[in-house]
C-alpha cells in the first residue's frame, strides 16, 4: 500500500511539472540557443522576423523546443505538453492536428523538431508565437 501510494504520488508530481510557458521564458531560451548554437547574429536578426530559412535554424528549434520541454531528443515530440502549451491548459480538439505534425520518419533530432516546427506553422496552429501570448 505505501508503495502504491508512493509510486502514485510521484506520478502526481511527474505529470504536474510541466508549465505552460511564458513569453519571458521564450525569449530566455531564445538567448541561451543562440549562444549554446553559435548562431550568427545575422541569423538571430531573422529570427526575430519569424524567418527560419538558415542552415542553422534547425538546430536552434530543436534548442528551443527541448528548452520548452515540448521535445525531447530521446521520445520526439512531448504532444501532452504540446497540447497544453497551444491550449493554454485547456485542451480543444487540436490534438489531432498537434499528432499530425508530430508524426515523422525523420531521426535527426534537429528536423525532426524544425520539421514539425514548420508543420504547425503551416497548420495554424499558431505554435509558440501566439501560444506564449501573456493571459
Ligand atoms: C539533442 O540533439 C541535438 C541535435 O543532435 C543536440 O544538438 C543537443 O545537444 C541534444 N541535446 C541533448 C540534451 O541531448
Amino acid at each position: 500500500m505505501k508503495v502504491f501510494i508512493a509510486i502514485f504520488a510521484l506520478i502526481a508530481v511527474t505529470s504536474a511539472e510541466f508549465q505552460v510557458q511564458t513569453s519571458e521564458d521564450l525569449q530566455k531560451y531564445r538567448v541561451e540557443c543562440a549562444t549554446e548554437n553559435n548562431i550568427p547574429a545575422e541569423s538571430i536578426e531573422h529570427y526575430k522576423e519569424w524567418k527560419f530559412e538558415d542552415a542553422h535554424a534547425a538546430c536552434y528549434i530543436n534548442c528551443v523546443f527541448r528548452k520548452m520541454q515540448l521535445y525531447d531528443n530521446d521520445s520526439g515530440f512531448l504532444v501532452d505538453n504540446l497540447v497544453a502549451q497551444l491550449t493554454h491548459g485547456k485542451p480543444d480538439g487540436i490534438r489531432a492536428s498537434v499528432e499530425k505534425c508530430t508524426e515523422t520518419t525523420e531521426t535527426d533530432n534537429c528536423q525532426k523538431a524544425f520539421k514539425g516546427f514548420v508543420c504547425f506553422s503551416k497548420s495554424n496552429l499558431g505554435l509558440i508565437q501566439q501560444s506564449v501570448k501573456k493571459d
